[in-house]
């Protein structure tokens, strides 16, 4: 299984509350109330809370997150249904829309008022919508993260951000016994290339020299490359069907946004779900593509500037070089700028 990301804006943890499901998270989540910057061998702490008038992020797994929802759908007595194959949705831009799919060689139906496609990137929702009612917007990035979780204790209690010119790095955790770190390799890199000490040696080269000296290594436990990709769809809604998360949108995983995203068109959709039900209102459903959107955008901007800010890109010009520096510079020496990049890396107000 895959070790995703786990930092969670504070709009997300509240949602978690909102449906009941923010129990162990509260319990077993740790807030962070800024993270750190390294560059040119130095480090620079971003204090989101003092930047952001008193908010922090909460750094829980999303796998134990996954876990939670699991339950909580347990608990309602919901029904879901595993290796489910030949998923379609059919007729939505009608009024009676509905979803087939196969279990156990027996073709299954289910009609529905609305079909949520939250199916990932690589799902048949957005497949579905006619190619000329699509319109999408990608960038691709010249590298990827090699990622290595092992169990070792975390080099630093904050997350670090490490730019550096042999490539940008990572320091992270999933718990106080579980560190994940990453590197930026070039896009024709395997994992196989990869061993533990190479990796290990590569990632110290990156950091300054009192955090490489601190650094517990050991075995990896998982390890992985993944491409960067910025990607828009729109719109979000087409008939009777509502994209959410990676079905609509990937950001790049530089600052954290992925996950959040996701998550704000969940809110946007429970809401307006919840309208059409209750209310008969439908304000909300008929607004959802307009409203998730704009959020959306402005998490692939931020998303965006983080990735140009810290990484080294192939073939730049001595401009931009000159450019990523004066960005660095200015963030950490004004007061404006940083309050912007905390704000972002919180969450933006649903
Ligand atoms: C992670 O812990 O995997 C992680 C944390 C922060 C990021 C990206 C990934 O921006």
């Amino acid at each position: 299984m895959k070790i995703r990301a786990g930092v969670l804006e504070h709009g997300f943890a509240r949602l978690m509350r909102e449906a009941q499901c923010g129990e162990r998270m509260d319990r077993e989540g740790e807030i962070h109330n800024g993270f750190c910057i390294a560059h040119d061998g130095v480090l620079d702490y971003v204090d989101l809370q003092k930047h952001t008038g008193g908010s922090s992020v909460l750094v829980y797994g999303q796998t134990e997150l996954t876990r939670d929802l699991y339950e909580a759908r347990d608990r309602l007595g919901g029904k879901v249904v595993h290796n489910a194959e030949d998923v379609t949705p059919h007729d939505i831009d009608s009024g009676a829309p509905f979803v087939t799919y196969r279990v156990g060689g027996e073709t299954m139906r289910v009609d529905c008022d609305y079909v949520i496609g939250a199916d990932g990137f690589h799902g048949v929702s957005r497949k579905s919508i006619p190619a000329d009612k699509l319109r999408e917007y990608e960038r691709v990035y010249p590298f990827g993260w090699l990622g290595v979780l092992s169990r070792t204790k975390p080099v630093s209690p904050d997350l670090i951000y490490v730019k550096h010119e042999r490539g940008f790095a990572l320091c992270s955790l999933r718990s106080q016994v579980l560190s994940r770190y990453y590197i930026q390799v070039p896009l024709t890199d395997k994992v196989d290339d990869w061993s533990d000490d190479a990796f290990w040696a590569e990632l110290k080269r990156r950091l300054p020299v009192e955090v490489a000296e601190r650094l517990i290594t050991g075995p990896s436990i998982e390890k992985s490359i993944a491409p960067l990709r910025s990607y828009v769809a729109e719109p979000m809604r087409y008939g009777r069907l509502f994209l959410a998360g990676d079905a609509a949108h990937i950001v790049p995983p530089t600052g954290a946004r992925g996950l959040n995203s996701a998550a704000s068109d969940i809110y946007y959709l429970y809401h307006a779900l919840l309208d059409h039900y209750q209310n008969g209102d439908d304000r909300g459903l008929d607004g959802y593509s307009a409203r998730a959107l704009a959020r959306v955008w402005k998490a692939q901007r931020f998303s965006w500037w983080m990735t140009m800010l810290l990484h080294r890109f192939p073939d730049r010009l001595a401009y931009d070089d000159m450019l990523q520096q004066t960005d660095m510079a200015y963030l950490l020496s004004s007061e404006s700028a940083l309050r912007s990049l905390a704000e972002n890396y919180v969450g933006l107000p649903f």
